[in-house]
């Protein structure tokens, strides 16, 4: 950092005014704020890149540059997914906050274009994001109760996916099978999503959204009231066309 001697003795014969001095202070003191905003934000990130969880593939990336309409037969719905995809994220990326549904059937590419759209926000905006394969985060709920070790994490996990600006729900619906049975474990699964979907839906004080979910999912939304609680869906997932990213048409292109 430049130093207030070395300012000064730019020209010893000149006088600071003031003003000058003033200013400089002011441009110091901004650049010190800009550098703390960037530490933090690069502290949390790595918390909700620890905290995100992968499912069996390990942690992923994909980007909007990789993703090719020629996979598809329908190259035009191909090219539509991507463009409605980008609109979204620049809505996020200033600051706009509102939830997303990816849906279709297995291997259209919606864990693909959910990826794009997070490394989008981590080149291109400050806002923090984090990915939660569901089948992964039931089995972190649903652990033992002596297990300590497992406790702590499910606690950490918890709290990110609360205070995250944008929260990725892999495959919402898929691991709700079981939801309905009675047990202990699966009566906490239920609570846990409770809270998630509570804290998701804080407003700021001037009312607007504070935070975005974004979920992929096979199922239908009338699906997933049916899985999960209707309060839980509500929350979390979209009910506005213009936020659905609806993948009919396409096939899977896994080989
Ligand atoms: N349009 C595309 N361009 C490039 N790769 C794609 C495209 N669609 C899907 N893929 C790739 O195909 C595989 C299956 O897609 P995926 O996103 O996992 O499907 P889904 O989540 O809908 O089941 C992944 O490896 C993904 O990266
Ligand atoms: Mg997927």
């Amino acid at each position: 950092m430049e130093s207030l001697q070395d300012f000064i003795m730019i020209d010893p014969s000149k006088k600071v005014s003031d003003e000058e001095l003033q200013a400089w202070r002011a441009e110091v003191d901004r650049k010190d704020q800009e550098k703390l905003q960037q530490d933090i934000l690069k502290n949390k990130r790595r918390y909700y890149r620890r905290d995100s969880l992968w499912g069996t593939s390990g942690e992923q990336t994909f980007s909007f540059e990789q993703w090719e309409p020629s996979m598809q037969r329908n190259v035009k719905k191909a090219h539509a997914v991507k463009e409605q995809a980008i609109a979204l994220f620049k809505k996020l990326r200033v600051g706009d906050n509102f939830n997303i549904m990816l849906m279709g059937t297995a291997g259209n590419g919606k864990t693909a274009l959910v990826l794009a759209i997070m490394n989008a926000l981590q080149r291109f905006s400050h806002r923090t994001v984090m990915f939660v394969s569901v089948v992964d985060l039931r089995e972190l709920v649903m652990h033992d109760f002596a297990d300590y070790e497992a406790e702590r994490k499910q606690n950490r996990v918890e709290r990110s996916m609360r205070e995250v600006d944008v929260l990725i729900l892999d495959d919402f619906g898929s691991e709700a099978g079981g939801m309905n049975n009675v047990g202990s474990a699966t009566e906490r699964l239920q609570q846990f999503w409770f809270r998630v979907a509570e804290a998701r839906q804080a407003k700021t004080k001037d009312g607007k959204k504070r935070f975005s979910t974004i979920i992929t999912t096979n199922n239908k939304r009338s699906d997933l009231e049916r899985m999960y609680n209707s309060k839980i869906v509500s929350r979390l997932v979209t009910k506005k066309p213009e936020n659905q990213i609806v993948f009919a048409g396409l096939e899977d292109v896994r080989e």
